[in-house]
């Protein structure tokens, strides 16, 4: 399948007080036509800022420092000057927040933002754009979408706005969608019907999408691949089966153990990885998550293990997985309760 978007060796560097802080940290990935990518981690892993960066979202006079590659097709993103950019972003690339309230404005109509996004990017009369800002509004599920499209963001529950977020995204038919948490300010009813929408455009439309959740359950039921980021740096990668049937770094053992399984017959103990995940400015040596890693023997203290492929399919920052031995172990290794 072709590629849509490649990353390399990104990096991405806060200036700050205390100097400056790696955030992303050698960063490697595609993204295929047509396919579903979710990135998973805990919380200050690095998610958000790799996915704004792509987009070039910080400021780069005074704040931040990108190096490495992100190519969208033959362009790379990360040189591109910047009105070519403002093509680039909400028109080839989207991308959707969690927080919707905040992404739109409060003083003008739906329809009128809608209508923006086409205008920017399209060569459309105002006629047009109003039709298609109108039959988005249809697209995404609103019901009664010219009378909605006069309304403000206030007048719209929390789901119909993200909703709303999600037409402007699509309005001019991205080839891929960055989805930042799209349903987390949500109840769960409304968190499924965004999904199922997001998955929808993403087969109706073909339209690529990034996927960053905390919502393990979601990601197995709508990704065809998964990115674990860990402190800056992916520690796996591979197809959702994978990932979910045999996670191969002990931090994806973890995180896959964080999920209750109500559907086995044995009794499953949950586990917690235990600690937090450090500062950036107290990265430790070594592989960055052996001072939570059960497994973790001097080797990975000193010395920080490469991501490399152990299977067709997946990938593995971790000593103790190659090629090898498959990537298997024989005994599934067991966490300490608690
Ligand atoms: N503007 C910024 N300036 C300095 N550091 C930042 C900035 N934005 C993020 N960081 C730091 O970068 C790291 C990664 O943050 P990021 O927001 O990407 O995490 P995340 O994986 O998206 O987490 P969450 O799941 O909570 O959204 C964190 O340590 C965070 O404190
Ligand atoms: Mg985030």
């Amino acid at each position: 399948m072709e590629r849509v978007l490649q990353v390399e060796n990104l990096c991405t560097e806060f200036k700050t007080e205390r100097g400056m802080l790696k955030a992303v940290d050698g960063v490697s990935f595609e993204v295929r036509e047509g396919e579903m990518l979710g990135i998973v981690g805990e919380s200050g892993c690095g998610k958000s800022v790799t996915s704004q960066s792509i987009l070039r979202l910080y400021d780069e006079k005074s704040f931040v420092r990108y190096t490495g590659d992100v190519r969208f097709h033959d362009e790379s993103l990360l040189t591109l000057p910047e009105k070519q950019m403002e093509s680039v972003r909400g028109a080839k690339i989207s991308m959707v927040f969690q927080d919707a309230l905040s992404s739109l404005n409060p003083v003008f109509t739906v329809g009128d933002q809608i209508m923006e996004a086409i205008l920017i990017h399209q060569k459309r009369t105002k006629a047009e754009a109003k039709a298609q800002a109108i039959e988005m509004l249809n697209m995404v599920g609103i019901p009664d979408p010219a009378r909605r499209f006069h309304q403000y963001p206030f007048e719209l529950s929390g789901g119909m706005r993200q909703r709303v977020m999600i037409a402007v995204a699509l309005a001019c038919h991205p080839q891929l969608l960055i989805a930042d948490e799209p349903t987390t300010a949500l109840d769960v009813t409304i968190q499924a019907q965004i999904m199922d929408l997001i998955v929808d455009m993403n087969k109706r439309l073909g339209m690529a999408v990034m996927l960053i959740t905390h919502d393990l359950a979601v990601v197995a039921e709508t990704c065809d691949r998964v990115i674990v980021m860990y402190l800056g740096q992916i520690v796996e990668e591979g197809r959702v089966e994978d990932i979910f049937d045999h996670p191969m770094h002990p931090y994806t053992m973890g995180l896959m153990n964080s999920i209750p399984k109500l559907d086995t017959a044995k009794a499953t103990r949950l586990y917690q990885i235990s600690g937090t995940v450090p500062l950036l400015n107290q990265i430790p040596v070594g592989c960055r998550f052996a001072p939570r890693c059960p497994y973790a023997t001097d080797l990975c203290r000193e010395e920080m293990p490469g991501l490399s492929r152990v299977t067709q399919t997946q990938s593995v920052r971790c000593h103790y997985r190659n090629e090898q031995n498959g990537g298997f172990v024989e005994e599934p290794p067991q966490y300490e309760a608690g």
